[in-house]
């Protein structure tokens, strides 16, 4: 096994305790691999399910589905506002709860024999409540689930009580993140489908920019910013105690590219205009028409300091990979939200969402459909090469894996999960979990 350290100056050399060897195909292809991270990772860990935009009044609820977790999860906002979740099974003979995806509801009613749970989980209602032994309300409410809000977005962790608050998991990577204005936004548009591959082979796609030139060569390849050659070299990379994160430059002078144009306008248009009009007549017209057409104006210097870290001017966007399963990139003045959901060993539910700014005129939706349009083209082929890679990966043919400096994310990523499962069995002195478990 090759393991030639980092030469000095590169992103894998700063992060020298993660070597440089090669990385493992078995994490990517083993049902008992899997079993050992759903019960030392995704049972364990603070898992991002959604944003308080989505159930905005008291009674809102909506329910999410953990295949990692084995559970559902009701997310409910109570009456004084605050959010909190709870697995969706009743405490009477185990009927789940709530039937619906999302709702607007008073109480919570069991269908098969009518118990009642107000929103905040508590029994409230028995039906022949007499013909029961000593029931005590108390013994029998909704088992409730560590819910917490960061930035917005909401997190459950399925540990009664989590080794770190969400703050504390969230803070020393994504601190400076803070303040970004994802208040200013809304669901743009969104997508959901099931790839039949492992949940870290489809994130490991999102978190290199290496395949852009290649996969993306004939959709976004002008919003690459060539002046490093063809490919597209991150402005720099930062891999923490779980999360990572890599910055990416653009070509200023693509619609693309330069995301800016669009709420900026002025210089920032002109310039994606230049060499847009006669290469992209089509996005260079739906830039023209969006132009100043967003509800909220997006100040490139009133952004936290941790976005654009390094204060690029031909800055893209940020992908910030918040572990374990969660990818937020952020544009100047757009997001994608991705959350790579595993189901099994090699089938992994994708939740796209695209928050952007709304825009006010009919020529700001065209833009917003233009891009709609763009970014679905994009993901397609992002995922195109999913399932072929992981049929190929379960030949057994290749035990190994080689990564190159800009996939430093990669292997970050193989090396945390890697330390957790051994941290973990090491403390529950325990064998690995069985598959079946
Ligand atoms: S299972 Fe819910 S009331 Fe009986
Ligand atoms: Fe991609």
């Amino acid at each position: 096994m090759i393991n030639t350290p980092a030469p000095e100056g590169t992103l894998t050399g700063r992060y020298a305790e993660l070597g440089t060897g090669l990385i493992p195909v078995e994490p990517y292809i083993s049902a008992d691999y899997f079993a050992r991270e759903k019960a030392h990772i995704f049972k364990k860990t603070w898992l991002q399910v959604g944003r308080v935009e989505e159930i905005p009044e008291a009674g809102d609820y909506f329910v999410k589905t953990l295949a990692a977790c084995d559970t559902e999860v009701i997310v409910v906002r109570n009456k004084q506002g605050r959010i909190s979740a709870m697995h969706n099974v009743c405490s009477h003979r185990l009927n789940q709860i709530a039937y619906e995806k999302t709702g607007h509801t008073r109480k919570f009613f069991c269908k098969f024999h009518g118990w009642a749970y107000d929103l905040d989980g508590n029994l409230t209602g028995v039906p022949d409540e007499k013909c029961f032994f000593g029931l005590s309300h108390a013994d029998y409410a909704l088992t409730r689930v560590a819910c917490d809000v960061w930035q917005g977005f909401i997190f459950v962790n399925m540990d009664p009580k989590p080794a770190l608050s969400l703050d504390e998991f969230m803070k020393p990577m994504y601190g400076d993140v803070e303040g970004y204005p994802f208040d200013k936004m809304t669901v743009g548009f969104a997508w959901e489908t099931v790839v039949d591959c492992n949940w870290k082979l489809a994130l490991d796609a999102f978190q290199e920019a290496y395949h852009v030139a290649y996969v993306h060569g004939n959709s976004i390849a002008d919003a690459i910013d060539k002046s490093e050659g063809g490919s597209m070299p991150p402005l720099d990379a930062l891999c923490g105690e779980f999360h990572r994160r890599l910055s990416l430059a653009g070509n200023q002078k693509s619609v693309y590219g330069n995301p800016k144009a669009v709420t900026s306008g002025g210089a920032a248009a002109s310039e994606a205009l230049s060499d847009a009009s006669a290469k992209r007549p089509i996005a260079a017209a739906a830039l023209r028409a969006g132009i100043g057409s967003a509800r909220h104006a997006f100040p490139l210097d009133a952004l936290p300091k941790g976005v654009n870290w390094t204060k690029s001017p031909n800055w893209l966007f940020d992908i910030n990979v918040v572990f374990p399963d969660f990818y937020l990139s952020l544009r100047p003045n757009y997001c994608q939200a991705y959350n790579f959901r595993p189901i099994a060993h090699n089938k992994t539910l994708l939740e796209a969402r695209v928050y952007y700014p709304e825009m006010t005129t009919p020529g700001g939706r065209f833009f917003l459909e233009y891009m709609k349009v763009a970014l679905r083209d994009v993901l397609l082929e992002d995922l195109s090469t999913l399932e072929r890679t992981q049929r190929a990966a379960e030949t057994g043919v290749k035990k190994f894996m080689i990564l190159q400096d800009n996939e430093l994310l990669v292997r970050h990523s193989y090396h945390v999960i890697e330390r957790l499962l051994a941290e973990a069995e090491a403390e529950a002195k325990v064998q690995p979990v069985a598959a079946a478990a």
